[in-house]
């Protein structure tokens, strides 16, 4: 078809200049999309889609429900600067009484591959859902790690924990099921 250049017409030969630049242009792409996963080895594209992606976990995931005070009860009206904080409302029930820790300050006590090991081996009091933690998968968790990271830092101390035979001495969730009364 392009066996002439005196053959083509003007326009003709500026598209196939054109389709050929564009062909170029998406493989150079391709390189550089290949490139870019292999450099977090995660199958996402940028450090901040993987921040998105944990903030997005750390969300529909129920974290914020129990860390971040006030979650539950203003259905989810908090301001980001205060997500993942701890709480001091406890929860109290045959374990004695846990208090969720403040996850943006242990976060920061560890890198990525201490956080994913935790996680993996993780075992906590009620009502902590653990278990859920141990099954999200490695990008999952590194996603969480870097998102809280993005957050700033934030010490705000949390009560210790209260073993079964003392009173806890802040407000508490009784965590116990009743049976109705017949
Ligand atoms: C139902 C409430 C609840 C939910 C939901 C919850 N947590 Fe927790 N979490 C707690 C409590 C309470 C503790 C403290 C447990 C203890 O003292 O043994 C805790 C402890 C932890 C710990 C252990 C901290 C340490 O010192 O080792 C990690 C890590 C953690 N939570 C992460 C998460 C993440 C991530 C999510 C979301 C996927 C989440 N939690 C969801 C209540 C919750």
């Amino acid at each position: 078809m392009v066996s002439s250049a005196s053959n083509g017409s003007k326009p003709e030969k500026l598209m196939i200049r054109r389709a050929l630049i564009g062909i170029a242009a998406l493989g150079l792409g391709g390189v550089l999309t290949v490139a870019m996963l292999d450099r977090n080895g995660l199958g996402s594209a940028t450090a901040a889609d993987s921040i998105e992606h944990g903030r997005y976990l750390v969300k529909i995931g129920g974290c914020n429900d129990c860390h971040t005070p006030g979650y539950l009860e203003k259905a989810g009206n908090v301001p980001e600067d205060r997500w993942l904080i701890g709480g001091s409302l406890g929860f109290n029930g045959p374990w004695g009484t846990t208090y969720p820790t403040n996850l943006r300050y242990l976060l920061r006590t560890m890198d990525e591959d201490d956080w994913v090991q935790l996680a993996r081996t993780i075992e906590t009091r009620p009502p902590m859902p653990w278990f859920n933690l141990r099954a999200m998968t490695e990008a999952d968790l590194r996603a969480i790690h870097r998102y809280v990271l993005s957050l700033p830092a934030d010490d705000t101390p949390v009560p210790d924990y209260v073993p079964p035979d003392r009173p806890p001495k802040t407000p508490h969730i009784v965590f116990v099921p009743q049976a109705p009364k017949s």
